[in-house]
C-alpha cells in the first residue's frame, strides 16, 4: 500500500457526488431526490465520462453495499447510530423516521455542511438527526464532537461505506483507534463492507468498462489509487481487522442481491453482479476483549 500526503481528504469529497449519482438508479428511499438536488444545484462541476452514472456495476455495488449494512444492522438492538463519511447518503434521514433512534451523521467540515442543507430542503429538521464535522482519522479523536447527541449507557452502531477503501494503512489504522475508542466508551458494533481486497475489485473492473473509467475519474479526483489502498487478499483484510483489536464476524454481500432494484432498474444480468457480489462482505466488528 502507498503512504499519502496529508490534508488532502477533501478530494475525496468529490467521489460523494459520483456514489449519489449512481444510488439514483436504486429504489433506496430519499436516493434520487437527493440525487437531483445535487444536480439541479450543481455543487460540483464533475466532468465524468459519458452516461457514468449509469455503471452498471458502480450502481449494483452501492446498493448491495447499503442494503447489506441494513440486514446486519437489524440483527443489532439500534438505538444510536454515527455513521462516518456520510457524503450523500439517504440512511440518515431513512433511519430518523423512527423516532426512538438518534442518528449522527458526520463527514469533512465542508462534504457535512452541504449535506445537511440538502437534507433541510428535503424534510426540514428533526430533533433525532443531527450533522457533525469529524475527520475520522483525526488524532486525537473528532468523534467526542457527537457525544452531545449520544446517550451515555447506550449502544452505539458505528457506519461507513466507502471511507476505508481511499485510505491508506496508516489513516485506516486511525480510524481503527478511533472507533475502537467509542465502542470502549459506549459498547457497540461497527458494521462495514470498506475491508476490500484488490482482487474482487479487479474482476469488477474486467466486467464493465464504464466501471473502469469511473474509477479511473475517481483516481484522477482524489490522487488516490483504489488498487494500492486496499488489501491484495481477503484473508489479509480480515487479518488487518483483527490486528486492529476487532471480533469480526462476516456477511456476505450476496445476502442483498434479492433485493436489488438496479438490476431491473439498468437491465442488468444478475449473473455478473452476482459473482462481484460473491467475493464481498460486511464486516461486523466488536472489541476484541482480549485487547
Ligand atoms: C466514496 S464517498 C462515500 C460517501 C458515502 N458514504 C456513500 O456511500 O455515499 C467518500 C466519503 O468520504 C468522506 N471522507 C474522505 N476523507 C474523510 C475523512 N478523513 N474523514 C471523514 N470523511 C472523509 C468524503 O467526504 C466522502 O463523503
Amino acid at each position: 500500500m502507498s503512504t499519502q500526503q496529508a490534508n488532502d481528504f477533501d478530494k475525496i469529497s468529490l467521489t460523494a457526488f459520483m456514489v449519489s449519482l449512481a444510488r439514483q438508479f436504486t429504489d433506496i428511499p430519499h436516493a434520487r431526490e437527493l440525487a437531483q438536488l445535487v444536480e439541479a444545484q450543481r455543487f460540483v462541476e464533475l466532468s465524468l465520462p459519458k452516461h457514468q452514472d449509469k455503471s452498471v456495476l458502480l450502481t449494483a455495488r452501492v446498493e448491495a453495499r447499503y442494503k447489506a449494512i441494513n440486514q446486519v444492522m437489524a440483527q443489532y438492538q439500534i438505538t444510536q447510530v454515527l455513521e462516518l463519511a456520510s457524503g450523500l447518503l439517504p440512511r440518515g434521514i431513512n433511519l430518523s423516521c423512527d423516532p426512538n433512534i438518534t442518528f449522527v451523521e458526520t463527514d469533512l467540515p465542508a462534504m457535512i455542511r452541504c449535506k445537511q442543507q440538502l437534507v433541510q430542503q428535503l424534510i426540514g429538521e428533526r430533533p433525532n438527526l443531527h450533522f457533525v464535522e469529524i475527520d475520522a482519522t483525526s488524532s486525537p479523536s473528532d468523534f467526542f464532537k457527537s457525544t452531545v447527541h449520544l446517550k451515555s449507557g447506550q449502544p452505539v452502531t458505528v457506519l461507513c461505506e466507502g471511507l476505508l477503501t481511499h485510505l491508506t494503512l496508516p489513516e485506516k489504522q486511525r480510524v481503527c483507534a478511533n472507533v475502537r475508542e467509542m465502542l470502549r466508551a459506549y459498547g457497540g458494533v461497527w458494521i462495514t463492507p470498506d475491508f476490500i481486497d484488490t482482487a474482487s475489485l479487479s474482476l469488477s473492473l474486467q466486467k464493465d468498462p464504464d466501471l473502469q473509467k469511473l474509477i479511473q475519474t475517481g483516481t484522477n479526483f482524489t490522487g488516490r489509487s483504489l488498487v494500492d489502498n486496499n488489501f491484495t487478499t481477503p484473508d489479509q483484510a480480515r487479518e488487518f481487522a483483527c490486528e486492529q483489536g476487532f471480533r469480526v464476524v462476516e456477511y456476505s454481500m450476496m445476502n442483498a442481491i434479492n433485493e436489488l432494484s438496479s438490476l431491473k432498474i439498468l437491465g442488468v444480468d444478475a449473473e455478473v453482479v452476482e459473482k462481484m457480489l460473491a467475493t464481498q462482505s460486511v464486516f461486523a466488528l466488536t472489541l476484541d476483549i482480549a485487547n
